[in-house]
Parts: structure tokens; sequence; C-alpha cells
């Protein structure tokens, strides 16, 4: 799958542009939704400086990773042929791979995984499909929590945690760290993101200061059910290289 994809690919993949656009046009759009829509699992301020301002080095918001992905295509990618290259070997690009993924990692946590408090809920707003297939990994929903506040709670430092698919429909729980996701070369596990859990200091520290578990508590407020069914359809329709994570 996104093995094979080639560079131009992968980053239009990456940001959801068609893959003959520009390489250097990259944004973070505005968020679908106010701030403090995911209050109180997520506070407004986070929500806000996670998003779109720059302030300190310490937070490393997601616009940021559209602006140096652009300055690291510019200068890595003119004139090396590196839109021949496969994903698996653009791991060694490290300003590519770390803002290529930032950017495609923020845009599914912000535009597909996160939904209002209260406006969604398991079981009610996820597919059969995608109930049958937590199930039948897991056992149980209470299961797929535990599997998954493990994974975000093991990692060490900066990281994400994930709920993939693979190219069967079989899903499970995986880790990375910094901003490698599942769809890279490097990744220990590989499959499709459906569902990330930034566990990054910069995602919860204002709130919650250390205490990750809380934050990894909250989350489950506040997830997109539906959009995550859709993204678990797209993987069973062999669709998911089409997904755009950056559309709202
Ligand atoms: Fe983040």
């Amino acid at each position: 799958m996104a093995r094979a994809l080639l560079v131009a690919a992968l980053v239009a993949a990456l940001a959801g542009h068609a893959a003959a656009a520009s390489f250097t046009n990259f944004t973070f759009p505005a968020l679908p939704y106010d701030a403090n829509a995911m209050e109180p699992s997520i506070d407004a301020a986070t929500m806000v400086l996670h998003s779109t301002r720059y302030t300190t080095a310490f937070f490393t918001h997601a616009a940021t990773f559209a602006t140096r992905l652009n300055d690291a295509l510019l200068t890595s990618c003119k004139g090396q042929g590196l839109h021949k290259k496969s994903l698996y070997e653009l791991n060694t690009l490290t300003a590519i791979r770390n803002n290529a993924g930032g950017l495609w990692n923020h845009g599914l946590f912000f535009f597909s995984n996160l939904a209002p408090t209260g406006s969604q809920t398991y079981p009610a707003d996820a597919s059969p499909a995608l109930k049958a297939a937590i199930n039948h990994a897991f056992g149980s929903f209470e299961r797929f929590q535990v599997a998954i506040s493990e994974a975000a709670t093991g990692v060490f430092g900066s990281g994400w945690a994930w709920l993939i698919a693979d190219g069967r429909g079989r899903v499970g729980i995986t880790a990375t760290p910094n901003q490698d996701n599942p769809l890279m070369g490097v990744a220990r596990t590989r499959g499709s993101p459906l569902l990330g859990l930034d566990v990054w200091e910069h995602a919860y520290y204002l709130k919650y200061n250390n205490r990750r578990g809380e934050y990894i508590a909250g989350f489950y407020s506040v997830i997109n059910w539906r959009r995550v069914s859709q993204l678990y359809a797209t993987v069973l329709a062999r669709d998911f290289d089409e997904v755009d994570v950056l559309k709202p």
C-alpha cells in the first residue's frame, strides 16, 4: 500500500493534494469547531496553541508542520530525483519524515478523530463493521480502551498511539515515536491509521501537567466515531490512500 507510493503521491496523500500539485502549497486549515468544543477533556487554550499558534518552541503546533514541510521539500527534493523514491526510502530524510508525519498526524487528529463533547458516543456512532472488527480483535470495547491506553501511556517521551487496520480489515493497536506513523516503513507495526492519540506533552500539559493518564481517559469523550468508521470503510474498499486527512 503506502510502501509503494512515490514521493509525489506520498506527499499528496499525506496532505490530500492531487499528485500533480506543487510540493510547496501545504497549509493547515482552520478547525471546523470552536476551540472550547472538546472541553473539559481538551481545554480551549491547548486546542488553540496545538493547532494554530506558535508561541515557544515547546508548543509545536500543527500549522508549523505545513511550513516546515514546504521548506524541507524545497531544499531536499529539487534536482535529486526524489520523486522517484519510495516512502520506505524517505525514512532517511528526517525533515520530510518529521514534518510530513506531523502534518498528516495532526490532520487526522484534528479533522478526523475529534468530535465536540457529547456529540458522539460508542457504540451508537460507530459502524457495525468497525464494531465487529474491534470486538473480534479485543473482545470488547473496554478491552480496546485498555489496549490503546496502555500503548499511549507506554510511549517514552513524545509520540502517538494508534488504532490501525491492515489490508484484510483486521484492527490492532500500536505506537510510534515522534511524528512517525504506521504508514511509514520505519514503523514497528504497519497499517492504515484510523485513530491517532497525540501524547506529546504539548497536547495535554497546560491542563493536565504530567498526568498523561487523565488526558488519555478524557480522549474517549471526544472521539469522532462516525469519521473513524468512514476511514475503516475506506480500508475495506482499498481506498485509504485517497483519504484527505486535512479536509474537515
Ligand atoms: Fe501534537
